[in-house]
């Protein structure tokens, strides 16, 4: 399952909602392709303590680490962890002309209050990143883990509103201020338009008229290099050599959601590549068990209380009785998704790939454990047809 989604994928980026699996697999998914011999690099957001440890990754954000992984393994595995905070400015600076404009932009006070909601800059500043390390040689397999609360729609609308607003001519009159009071028809309104700009200066302090046409006049000359990476983080998420894998867990709650999610996703012309299911619950049959002849069988007690046998026959159905449950969640998210990807009409659209991970006890924190879902992640049974849209 697993070689479907890696082999010719230079970019893999695991979706989903909330605490669904994307870190634990995303971490998988890179340890899968340096089993196949590949230098990869996975962009972490938000590990787990633990599995931050097992991955050895420095405190600071923004520097790569390699991991070290067990000898039998040919590739490597490099990991970065991504922290948006600050990052917008990192970037007016290196696409600033010179430094004194660049301090211009990054001191002028409403830079200072809009850079925060700067085109859902979180999401965005992930993709800036990405680009960097798509343009390093260094590695040919990159597994992107998305931020905890993102939506689909920051994720991929974050470029084009980027552009939206370098196309547009807002930045334009905003440098002549004047103009926008042009804009009003009437001599009242623009009368009333600037009493009121004039008020707000006086009453907050804030010389907003200059700050902003100032802001604009200095944006100006970031602009184009602003638009050139927004196009090619456009072009890179929709490119052939970029995967989508979303995450989905069997939970009855969390399937509108990831239903919903899936709406998004493809909204925006973006196929997923495939749909994983974590932690599904597998009861241990007398088949599995018997793939560890080593294991001895634990010894029956001596006496063998009765209470301990309704117990177990209890604790029995009530395990059959959520397996029930998450088949029928599947099945719902399996139409359910199936109904979104063939929405686009007169093309032929493919079903993602389906496959489901074990819950794992304990969870995978370790490197070990890491390895143990990435090999059942290989060997998992992968579904699809392909179905017209
Ligand atoms: N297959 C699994 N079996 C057991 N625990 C898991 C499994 N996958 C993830 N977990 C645990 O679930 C929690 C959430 O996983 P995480 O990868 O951080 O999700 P996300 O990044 O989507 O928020 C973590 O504590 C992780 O160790
Ligand atoms: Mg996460």
């Amino acid at each position: 399952m697993i070689d479907r989604i890696l082999d010719g994928a230079r970019v893999v980026v695991c979706l989903g909602p909330g605490g669904v699996g994307k870190t634990t697999t995303a971490a998988a998914l890179s340890i899968a392709g340096a089993r196949q011999g590949r230098r990869v690099a996975v962009l972490t957001v938000d590990p787990a303590a633990r599995l931050r440890d097992a991955l050895e990754l420095p405190d600071r954000a923004g520097e790569f680490h390699r991991v070290p992984l067990p000898d039998d393994v040919a590739g490597t595995l490099d990991a970065i962890l991504l922290d948006a905070k600050g990052l917008f400015d990192e970037l007016v600076r290196r696409l600033s002309p010179n430094r004194r404009l660049a301090e211009s932009v990054l001191q002028n006070p409403v830079y200072r209050n809009v850079a925060g909601a700067f085109a859902g800059s979180d999401a965005y500043m992930a993709l800036e990143q990405l680009l960097d390390v798509v343009a390093n040689p260094a590695f040919d397999l990159i597994v992107v883990d998305t931020p905890p609360a993102s939506h689909a729609l920051e994720l991929f609308d974050a470029p084009d509103r980027i552009l939206a607003l370098l196309n547009s001519r807002a930045l334009e009159y905003l440098s002549e201020p004047i103009r926008i009071l042009g804009v009003a028809t009437s001599r009242f309104t623009r009368g009333v338009l600037s009493g009121v700009l004039g008020m707000l200066e006086r009453v907050t302090g804030m010389t907003l008229l200059r700050d902003i046409s100032a802001l604009a006049s200095d944006f100006a000359s970031v602009a184009p290099a602003f638009r050139e990476r927004a196009e090619s983080i456009h072009a890179l998420l929709r490119d052939d050599t970029t995967r989508y894998v979303l995450m989905a867990s069997a939970d009855p709650h969390a399937a509108r959601d990831t239903v919903q999610f899936a709406a998004d996703v493809s909204e925006f012309g973006i196929e997923l590549d495939a749909v994983v299911v974590n932690r599904v619950l597998r009861l241990p049959t007398p088949a599995t068990e018997s793939r560890r002849p080593a294991e001895a069988p634990p010894a029956p007690p001596a006496r063998w209380p009765a209470t301990l046998s309704r117990n177990l026959v209890a604790s029995a159905r009530e395990l059959a009785a959520v397996q029930r449950a998450q088949r029928a969640v599947i099945e719902a998210l399996r139409s359910g998704i199936a109904s979104v990807s063939s929405g686009n009409a007169d093309e032929e659209r493919r079903e993602p790939l389906w496959a489901e991970l074990p819950a794992l006890t304990p969870a995978p924190t370790t490197l070990e454990g890491i390895d143990e879902l990435a090999r059942g992640f290989a060997s998992a049974p992968a579904t699809a047809r392909r179905i017209r849209g």
